[in-house]
């Protein structure tokens, strides 16, 4: 049985043959500084976040869509196959995705913390191309699709055709870097300290890059940075709107650089398809008319945009044979084998 797997800077997902998403876990680990030893990896891990005593960290070992902290990420992918894999799996043969724009050091890293679960082949993709096949555009003809997967470590762009990418582009800022901006901006204007999980949850409630008609609060719990007590502030969209503008703004840069450097023919298919958006970012309020509106184009976001990826990775997994064929002969459109 061969499996797929989506190293995300924010979620991991794995995915089986015959069965499909089997696993989708936050990409955290909580470890002992000193020892190395591992307490809790995905979901429970992501509970610890900020909470942790001293000595014991909890943190996510992959940012910007790269490997920050091999040993660890390591660890999590091991902790968290064990779960989901049956003993009836023996050295698989993997797919799984990386950013569009990686150096080899970093393409190294995905398959030497993939090949540490004990794996007969790797196989690569780049998110976009995965993100596509998920859902469920055929991009093997000769015909122009640009898409966005837009994650939390990176904003993945790329125009693709023939099965290949014509032109991408790849943002290091995405979610986690607006989660900053509101850490920033909440310490600043209210003098109150708060964690990445309290500004993710704020975001995801009243984030937004144009104002809905429907107000909507959230509480932001923290810590008084003067007094040192609990206490907590209301905020709406409105507030939210301008902090977490500029990274938007960034991506939505990115891709307008895109559409610059596509080739004539296939601006001509983008013209009458227009954007797709994956990823979890692109759920976003307002991000999909913001993108729209700068580009004068169409902009849907799958309606399933965090799996798409992980759904793809699993579709190329058909692909591995052609894989194995063109890898002999040097060229392999689709996925690369490592
Ligand atoms: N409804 C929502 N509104 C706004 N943001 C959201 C929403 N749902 C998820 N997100 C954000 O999407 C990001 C996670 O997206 P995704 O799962 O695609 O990332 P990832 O694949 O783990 O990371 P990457 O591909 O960047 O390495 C997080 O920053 C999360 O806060
Ligand atoms: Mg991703």
């Amino acid at each position: 049985m061969d499996i797929a797997i989506d190293l995300g800077s924010d979620r991991t997902r794995v995915f089986l043959e015959n069965k499909g998403i089997v696993l989708n876990e936050a990409s955290v680990v909580t470890f002992d500084v000193d020892t190395g030893e591992i307490y809790a990896v995905g979901d429970e891990a992501y509970k610890m976040i900020g909470k942790t005593p001293a000595g014991i960290r909890a943190m996510h070992p992959l940012d910007g869509g790269v490997i920050a902290q091999p040993e660890l990420v390591e660890d999590m992918v091991a902790i968290l196959l064990k779960e989901v894999c049956t003993a009836k799996i023996v050295m698989p043969r993997v797919v799984t995705s990386i950013p569009c724009d990686v150096t080899e050091v970093e393409k190294r890293a995905v398959v030497n913390a993939v090949s540490s679960i004990g794996v007969r082949k790797v196989y690569l993709i780049e998110s976009p191309k995965a993100a596509s096949l998920g859902c469920g555009i055929d991009i093997m003809g000769p015909h122009g699709v640009l898409i966005a997967d837009i994650g939390s470590g990176t904003a993945d762009i790329a125009v693709l055709s023939l099965g290949g990418i014509s032109v991408c582009k790849s943002v290091k800022h995405a979610g986690a870097a607006m989660d900053d901006e509101i850490v920033k901006y909440i310490r600043k204007k209210y003098n109150l300290i708060i964690g990445t999980n309290m500004a993710e949850a704020c975001k995801k409630e009243v984030g937004c890059v144009k104002v809905p008609v429907e107000p909507k609060t959230f509480k932001v719990k923290g810590r008084d940075a003067v007094s040192g007590l609990p206490r907590f502030v209301e905020v709406g969209y409105a507030e939210i709107k301008p902090v977490i503008e500029e990274t938007a703004l960034e991506i939505v840069t990115a891709i307008k650089d895109v559409l610059e450097s596509t080739p004539p023919e296939l601006i001509g298919d983008i013209y009458s398809d227009g954007i797709i958006l994956t990823g979890g970012l692109a759920k976003l309020t307002g991000f999909a008319r913001m993108i729209s509106e700068a580009t004068k184009l169409k902009v849907r976001v799958h309606k399933a945009a965090a799996d798409c990826v992980i759904t793809g990775c699993g579709k190329a997994i058909e692909y591995i044979a052609t894989a194995d064929k063109a890898d002999s002969s040097g060229f392999s459109p689709l996925i690369s084998v490592n």
